[in-house]
C-alpha cells in the first residue's frame, strides 16, 4: 500500500469515527419557562437534534454545580441549563443564582480538565420554542466538535 493510500485510508477511518460520535447532552430546564419553551418547540414540530435528554427542574437556581460535574464525569458530553430570562424567575432570584454559579462551574470544569464549552447557561421563555430549538442545535453541534467527554471512556468502563 502506498503512503498516499495509507493516508487516505487513515483519513477515512478518522472521518468514520468522528461521524459516528453522537454526543449525549443533558438539559436542565426550569418548569415555568424553558420546559414550556421546549414543549412549544415540540408542539410546533421544530427540528432539533435528538441528542438531548431533558430534566425538568422547578427553577434553574435549583441545579447545584455538583450535578453538572456529575453528569460530565459519568457519561454526558455536554450540559445545558435553561431558565427564565432575568427578571422573570418565578422564585425571584433563582436564575440570578444560576448565573452566579455558572462562573463557579467553569472553574470546577477547569480543575477537572473538562472544556468549559461543554457547559452552557441559556434563558428561554415559554414563548420561545424556536429559540429553544436554535440553542439546542448550536450547543449539540459545539459539543460534537469537542468530541466525547474526557471522562466518557472511564464512565463507560465502570458500567461494564
Ligand atoms: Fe425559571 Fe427560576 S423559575 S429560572
Amino acid at each position: 500500500m502506498s503512503s498516499n493510500e495509507q493516508s487516505q485510508s487513515g483519513n477515512q477511518g478518522e472521518t468514520a469515527s468522528t461521524d459516528a460520535f453522537e454526543p449525549l447532552v443533558l438539559a436542565f430546564c426550569c418548569n415555568w419557562c424553558s420546559y414550556a419553551g421546549a414543549d412549544l418547540a415540540g408542539i410546533s414540530r421544530l427540528q432539533y437534534p435528538t441528542n438531548l435528554r431533558i430534566i425538568r427542574v422547578m427553577c434553574s437556581g435549583m441545579v447545584h454545580p455538583n450535578l453538572v460535574l456529575d453528569a460530565l464525569t459519568k457519561g454526558a458530553d455536554g450540559v445545558l441549563i435553561c431558565g427564565c430570562h432575568i427578571g422573570d424567575c418565578h422564585y425571584l432570584q433563582g436564575n440570578v443564582t444560576a448565573e452566579k454559579r455558572s462562573s463557579a462551574i467553569a472553574l470546577m470544569l477547569q480543575d477537572f480538565g473538562i472544556e468549559e464549552q461543554r457547559f452552557r447557561l441559556e434563558w428561554v421563555s415559554a414563548s420561545e420554542g424556536p429559540r429553544f430549538a436554535q440553542v439546542v442545535t448550536e450547543f449539540v453541534e459545539a459539543v460534537r466538535k469537542l468530541g466525547p467527554s474526557p471522562y466518557k471512556p472511564q464512565a463507560q468502563a465502570s458500567y461494564v
